[in-house]
């Protein structure tokens, strides 16, 4: 075996959006920084759409997991505006705006309901009509009953976010070791590193486990510390415009068919995006024929004209998902050990604060105040006579956040 006695400030396990982030960010506030992954930019960053939908994508019970996704999405452009610079790559960032609509009566009185709540919210969202929504989108289906135009909720592309990432944090001196973290090493009561699959051994003043839906898996974790995350399955398409036929869709089209969200995502390069199912399947990333299937059936209601294009690539990922979908943030009960996961179906949008939270966590040992909601600590089992942990969903409203 062997034995190495490589040494940082801070090692990251896990090398997907949120451990890169949380590595740039720690090296930029001047800390040693190693991150461990086989693949970095890998896993679900290339799998993932890329909508950074907080406003389409709020529901009923999860109001301060909103004000952590508006906090992310108000501060995406300045956040690729910094990657791109000091990464020299893009990372299609498109502030296109999406359209969410309705194909029957059901769809519409839901999709009301959901302008209410985010009118009451405080976010910005406009009821059109079916020809209105026509005008925007001429591709759309005739039959289409009405629509909320949302100008905010924009995209990014997660493959060229995630390789900018990579090469920032390459820029930023962070260590980047291509190989899958085993172990958690603990000594004297405190996370002390980890041992790579190849048997090196990493020793850090703190580590922070950002493995995704994989981060349950590490091993040596004390049981009162491992992350209740579990794979939720998601099967993505991606077409191709040709040129003749642009523009096809100038922004994210959206609509819930029969249950089942749909959304098509168009990128300035002419790639389209369709995702995505939602399945629990454990650890299954197989694309079916049933999941193809339903996703180009339900997408061709919207958008007939998309059996003219070209099927390019048909893929499946696993969403890091927690038991109330908002992530985990934070100090856990074993000292010099953070949570970084459980981001579920909002990772891409949660990237840039998700770095400035660590790092603050990083750095004063504590999470700013906007993150406190987050913490793994919620989910510890209460001891007797203490109070109800408090849950993401129950309290200050998005209005009442603090900045990082
Ligand atoms: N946020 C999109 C999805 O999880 O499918």
């Amino acid at each position: 075996m062997r034995i190495s006695t490589d040494t940082s400030d801070v090692l990251v396990v896990g090398g997907g959006l949120i451990g890169l982030v949380t590595a740039w960010r720690s090296a930029q506030r001047g800390l040693r920084t190693a991150l461990a992954d086989p693949e970095p930019g890998g896993g679900a960053a290339q799998v993932a759409a890329g909508m950074l939908a907080a406003v389409t994508e709020l529901h009923y019970g999860e109001q301060m997991l909103l004000g952590l996704n508006v906090a992310s999405a108000q501060r995406y452009p300045a956040f690729v505006a910094e990657l791109e610079e000091a990464s020299g790559r893009t990372t299609g960032f498109r502030a296109c705006g999406t359209l969410s609509v309705a194909l029957d009566s059901d769809d519409r009185a839901h999709l009301r309901e959901l302008h209410v709540l985010q009118r009451r919210s405080g976010l910005e969202s406009e009821w059109l009509s079916g020809r209105e929504c026509r005008r925007l989108e001429p591709m759309l289906a005739p039959g289409v009953r009405g629509g909320l135009r949302v100008d905010g909720d924009h995209q990014v592309d997660p493959r060229r976010l995630a390789a900018a990432l990579v090469t920032a944090c390459e820029r930023a001196g962070v260590v980047l070791r291509r190989d899958r973290a085993r172990r958690l090493s603990v000594t004297g009561g405190r996370a002390a590193g980890a041992e790579l699959a190849d048997g090196t051994r990493l020793t850090a003043g703190q580590v922070v486990l950002a493995g995704g839906s994989l981060s349950g898996r590490l091993e040596g974790l004390p049981e009162d510390v491992v992350p209740p995350v579990r794979p939720v399955k998601g099967q993505v398409l991606r077409l191709t415009v040709p040129r003749a036929y642009a523009p096809f869709l100038s922004r994210t089209v959206r609509a819930v068919v029969r249950g089942s969200q749909v959304y098509l995502v168009p990128r300035a390069d002419g790639e389209l995006v369709v995702g995505a199912t939602t399945e629990e399947l454990g650890w299954d990333t197989t694309v079916t024929a049933g999941g193809v299937y339903e996703l180009l059936r339900d997408a061709h209601e919207l958008i007939p004209g998309i059996t003219e294009l070209p099927l390019t690539e048909t893929r499946a990922g696993l969403r890091p998902a927690s038991p109330d979908n908002a992530p985990l943030l934070g100090p856990t009960a074993l000292p010099g050990l953070h949570l970084a996961t459980g981001h579920h179906r909002n990772g891409v949008l949660l990237t840039p604060v998700t770095g400035e939270v660590m790092a603050h966590v990083l750095t004063a040992g504590e999470l700013p105040e906007l993150a406190r909601p987050f913490s793994p600590h919620r989910f510890a089992p209460a001891s007797p006579g203490s109070a109800p942990a408090r849950t993401p969903g129950q309290t200050t409203p998005a209005s009442q956040e603090q900045p990082v």
